[in-house]
């Protein structure tokens, strides 16, 4: 009998060390999940905000750069390229063992306006653009070949309502850039996981564009191997059944889901419709910044249970879900702090401003291992 008890004591034991070891981070929670990335900015990159570096190493295990290797950054002139931060963001991402994440290559936004004209200023014709990105998409990516492990291609190339957007890429070289911006990027590392990424797509008009748009490429052979879903999300959009039904849409077309930009605004809504377009800037009130001076705990409990809520999606669909990435590490580092209201006060992460663990960050914590029925 002594045997028997001594054997469940220590059994307990065990049992309760085990517990108390439960993981304390993301990236421990969602352990053979999915990884869990933050996008970081300049400041960390370089080291210089060091408390966001001892985060970003404590909880996540996948990174994307904020801005560092978007066109009007790295190639800021026609024959000058700039990989001083790249460098050191890939080199940040390697020595801490993540899963790094190119961001972007083809974009209508933070692409320098060279980048579509010739020297005499006029618009390029459709090869010249094309051997312009084509040059772009293989220094960039070449540089990074089995470093960076997934690139966002083509990011936001449609419009609401599902057509394609007319940027200066669609308008001069036609349907077809985004298949070309894969090919070349495909030939510059073919072991690099390759996505469309955008915003809405929890949107039906919006998502059923991005079917067609993904179904043809597929049809093409274009190697596209996953699906950006952006989400830059509210209290309230997208519903849970939203979120449930884009990733269900987008499994069904045999590409993988990233969850490439998570973020949860509390801000009263400025624009009229839900949009994550950069170029919205609307005027500062007082009604649409409230907490100026703190979060009050109840929207704290109400942004703890929506990013639970997402997260029991996510892992109900984690043999599709690859990467989940938050917009920032702390809310402070947001850019939703400045858009569309510039000068507002967020708190739409899991870190607060000090880089304090927020309520929400137990709730994700505590969402791991129960996916949504
Ligand atoms: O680098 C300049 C700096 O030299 C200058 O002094 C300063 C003054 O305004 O601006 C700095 O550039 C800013 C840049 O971020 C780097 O910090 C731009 O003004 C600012 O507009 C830009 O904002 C970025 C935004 O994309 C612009 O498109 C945000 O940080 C970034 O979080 C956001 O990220 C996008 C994704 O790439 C695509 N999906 C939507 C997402 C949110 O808009």
């Amino acid at each position: 009998m002594q045997v028997r008890s001594t054997v469940l004591t220590a059994l307990l034991v065990i049992g309760f060390a085990a517990t108390a070891q439960a993981p304390a981070s993301l990236k421990g929670a969602y352990q053979g999940d999915f990884v869990i990335g933050a996008a970081i900015n300049a400041a960390q990159i370089t080291g210089e905000d060091a408390r966001g570096d001892a985060t970003l190493k404590a909880q996540f295990n996948s990174i994307s750069p904020e801005n560092c290797l978007k066109w009007e950054s790295v190639h800021p002139q026609p024959d000058r390229y700039d990989f001083t931060i790249p460098d050191l963001y890939v080199a940040f991402g390697e020595k801490n063992h993540m899963f790094i994440v190119g961001h972007n290559l083809v974009w209508h936004n933070q692409v320098p306006a060279w980048v579509f004209r010739d020297d005499k200023g006029s618009l390029l014709d459709r090869d010249a653009l094309l051997a312009r990105m084509r040059d772009h998409i293989h220094t960039v990516v070449g540089r990074y070949k089995g470093r960076i492990q997934s690139w966002d291609v083509v990011n936001e190339a449609l419009n609401e309502d599902g057509t394609l957007r007319q940027s200066l890429w669609e308008k001069i070289i036609g349907d077809d850039y985004i298949a070309k911006a894969f090919q070349y990027a495909h030939e510059a590392d073919p072991q690099a996981q390759l996505t469309y990424n955008d915003y809405n797509l929890e949107n039906e008009a919006k998502r059923k564009g991005a079917i067609a748009l993904v179904t043809k490429l597929k049809a093409e052979g274009v190697p596209i191997t996953s699906v950006g879903l952006q989400g830059h999300d509210s209290l309230t959009w997208p519903t849970v059944d939203q979120m449930d039904a884009a990733i269900s849409d987008f499994a069904k077309l045999d590409v993988k889901v990233a969850i490439s930009e998570l973020d949860i605004d509390v801000l009263p809504p400025a624009a009229r419709q839900q949009t994550a377009d950069v170029t919205l800037n609307i005027q500062q009130n007082a009604a649409l910044n409230p907490y100026v001076n703190g979060l009050p705990d109840s929207v704290q409990q109400q942004l703890a249970k929506r990013y639970a809520d997402l997260f029991g999606v996510f892992l109900k669909h984690r043999d599709v879900v690859t990467r989940v990435t938050f917009w920032g590490v702390t809310d402070g580092d947001s850019w939703r702090n400045d858009w569309p209201v510039r000068g507002r006060t967020s708190y739409p992460l899991l870190f607060d401003r000090a880089g304090q663990p927020k309520a929400a960050f137990d709730a994700v914590i505590r969402a791991a291992g129960q996916p949504a029925s």
